[in-house]
């Protein structure tokens, strides 16, 4: 999770491999907008705390899935900043590796960068909201968009027909 908004994207995420029985592990970054945007501070970091299995601090060198060889199937950074974008284009590799990036307009540099991962394989996916899907409510778009991530990973919830996780009450 980094400092772009959309904190709840990552929440729901987080809720949805924790239903799905996927082992989770989370790094929140230092990102300004991380720890301090108002809808992301108290309730929503709680709710990701208490949803990963596994927490590190962003500075823990000794977490052991620091190590490369720490086995994954795959990483999600969500919401992802067009910062951590920046990083991860300048040398960061992983396996399957899925960028939710939440910025728009996108500059020339933010395009370079998209294009840059997306060669050696990552997948940029802007949680663009589907508005043909006749959701009438924020929860039920970023459901939708949540399912469809986990989808990039091949995991079916029933989101991906419904605007339902699947997990139970959200709230
Ligand atoms: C309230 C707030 C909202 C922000 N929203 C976004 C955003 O949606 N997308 C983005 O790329 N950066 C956003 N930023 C800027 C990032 O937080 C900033 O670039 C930060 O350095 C990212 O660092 P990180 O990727 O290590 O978290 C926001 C900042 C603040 C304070
Ligand atoms: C989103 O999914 C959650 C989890 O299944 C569900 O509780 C909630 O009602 C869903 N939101 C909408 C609008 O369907």
């Amino acid at each position: 999770m980094t400092g772009a908004s959309g904190a709840i994207l990552g929440v729901r995420v987080l809720m949805a491999l924790g239903h799905l029985n996927v082992e989770t592990h989370l790094i929140m970054s230092n990102g300004p907008g991380t720890r301090s945007t108002p809808r992301s501070s108290a309730g929503i970091l709680q709710s990701y705390i208490n949803y990963a299995q596994h927490v590190y601090d962003i500075d823990d060198m000794e977490a052991g899935i620091a190590s490369g060889s720490f086995r994954i199937d795959g990483m999600i950074v969500v919401p992802c900043s067009m910062k951590t974008l920046a990083g991860i284009h300048n040398g960061l590799s992983r396996r399957r590796l899925v960028l939710v990036t939440r910025e728009t307009p996108l500059s020339e540099i933010h395009l370079r960068n998209m294009l840059g991962v997306t060669r050696p394989g990552a997948v940029v996916f802007p949680p663009a909201p589907a508005f043909y899907t006749g959701q009438t409510s924020v929860d039920g778009l970023v459901n939708r968009s949540v399912a469809r991530m986990l989808q990039l990973f091949d995991l079916y919830t029933k989101g991906a027909e419904s605007c339902d996780l699947g997990y139970g009450n959200v709230n």
